[in-house]
């Protein structure tokens, strides 16, 4: 019999070393007893001539999948994780297809680890809640967080909020590990963590922000309690609103219906959707473009989501050469899904059209995401974004130009100008000139197509429109002299 003592909760790579040394020493699952260091046993008791009666493979088969497979499962706190994926890949050697086998109970178990961490890791995502506390860095905020994982999933979900949370320093301590992020390096570790101590302000503007959207009409209990289990509720600070919420539900949907019916808030129906199940860990198959635009589709970072029908994500091929930026998405955008196909977006496919440049071959997207607007009577009128709002997007846009790596970038109007540079100047002052931006790439500045259309004055339309056109023939030709980047 052969012990394997592995460190701390046992990791990947630990797990993967012994096993390939047993597989190599021909030592059968049954003949190896697995644990965790602290539990006695001998760390080198792997080591050995192989066992008497078992042939070592002359070559190793492990399959691309079962690594995918044994990265996660290996996060589950089930004791009998690093035998039962020992027992897989032993017998993987022999029946190559075994992981097809769904019906196999090996496999199924492994299959319903992996459910169980991912399921985990999503409920991370969606529950960690940050409190700011004071900075150690000038300039730069600070933000900790606490939160009781079933499974080992801390340093697999880091990530995520190393990209969602780049521009502040956090540290998300729980009783599995702590991951930490200072805006240049992410550290985890899997030792269990101190819980951090206090309440701030935030934990109010949660309660508020969720009391506000919470639509008692379209509450739905069951699924609530399923997606959002209790256990979770004690680190969340709105979540002590949650059973007053539900005991006035029905006077509030009374109310409301006597009120006549608002529209439901958005947000809440994303949230819902979040909540049902939607597993942001199977994104990772995703090409980096779809899932940058599944992960912006959830996207809480300024209060424009609140109010906007969804994001509205860029369009076009994710090897682009041209880039074009405009402001927001407008009304038709906004119920659409999709940047300029309403009024501005008409004036836009002419312009592009006329200079020879095929719509389907350009990325068009915005610098901000969600629509923002006044609503008089039954309309929504278009609203500015504000310098914050912009700020806010711009991580989306800087992560579209840097999988798309378009050779020319294209800021229709002030607001992405704002966006792409984080400089607010006239646009006729930057107009008509490349500007060279990171990477040999260059960057064209015009008017947005939906200030001509605001103009009054015809003849300055007219005027502003050839320009404009003028302006888009330029990019096409600039396209046509630029090198590959
Ligand atoms: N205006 C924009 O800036 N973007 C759109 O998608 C539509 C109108």
């Amino acid at each position: 019999m052969r012990t394997v003592s592995l460190e701390g909760q046992g990791g990947f790579s630990e797990w993967r070393d012994a096993a390939r040394r047993l597989l190599v020493d021909a030592v059968a699952p049954e003949q190896v007893r697995w644990q965790l260091s602290g539990q006695g046993g001998d760390l080198f008791g792997v080591v050995g001539e192989p066992e008497p009666g078992q042939t070592a493979p002359s070559e190793l088969v492990v399959p691309k999948s079962f690594i995918e497979a044994a990265e996660a499962a290996i996060c589950h706190s089930d004791p009998d994780r690093f035998s039962l994926l020992y027992r897989i890949l032993w017998r993987l050697q022999s029946e190559r297809s075994l992981l097809q086998v769904t019906s196999d109970a090996d496999v199924s178990h492994v299959v319903r680890l992996i459910k169980n961490v991912r399921r985990d890791s999503h409920k991370m995502k969606a529950f960690v809640r940050f409190r700011e506390v004071e900075a150690v860095q000038a300039g730069r905020r600070r933000f900790v967080a606490w939160f009781e994982p079933e499974h080992f999933i801390v340093a697999r979900t880091a990530g995520f909020f190393q990209r969602r949370f780049t521009d502040m320093d956090w540290l998300i301590a729980t009783p599995k590990g702590s991951a930490a992020w200072n805006g240049q390096e992410l550290k985890t570790s899997c030792e269990p963590a101190a819980r951090p101590e206090g309440e701030d302000e935030t934990d109010e503007l949660w309660r508020t922000y969720f009391a506000n959207i919470f639509n008692p009409a379209r509450v739905k209990i069951r699924a609530m309690q399923s997606e959002m289990p209790k256990k979770y509720w004690k680190n969340m600070p709105e979540a002590s609103l949650i059973p007053d919420l539900i005991a006035g539900a029905e006077q509030r949907v009374a109310e409301m219906a006597a009120r006549q019916a608002s529209q439901p808030p958005a947000f809440h129906e994303r949230l819902q959707a979040q909540w049902r199940g939607r597993d942001e860990e199977e994104a990772s198959d995703l090409p980096p473009l779809e899932r940058l635009r599944q992960e912006a589709s959830a996207c809480t970072l300024c209060p424009l989501h609140c109010h906007a029908t969804q994001t509205v994500f860029g369009e076009g091929p994710d090897d682009a050469d041209i880039l074009f930026v405009g402001e927001q998405p407008g009304d038709t955008e906004d119920l659409a899904g999709r940047p300029f196909i309403g009024p501005a977006g008409k004036i836009f496919d002419e312009a592009v059209e006329g200079a020879g440049i095929d719509r389907t071959q350009v990325y068009v997207t915005n610098a901000v995401k969600h629509f923002k607007y006044e609503r008089r009577g039954k309309r929504r009128i278009h609203m500015r974004p504000d310098a914050g709002e912009v700020a806010h997007c711009r991580w989306w846009v800087a992560k579209e130009i840097e999988i798309i790596q378009p050779r020319i970038v294209v800021a229709l109007g002030a607001t992405a100008y704002l966006s792409l540079t984080g400089e607010s100047r006239p646009i006729a002052e930057v107009r008509g000139m490349p500007i060279p931006m990171q990477e040999s790439r260059m960057l064209l500045v015009t008017t947005h197509p939906a200030a001509i259309l605001r103009m009054p004055d015809e003849d300055l339309k007219a005027r502003s429109l050839a320009a404009f056109r003028s302006d888009i023939q330029d990019v096409r030709r600039l396209a046509e002299t630029l090198p590959a980047l």
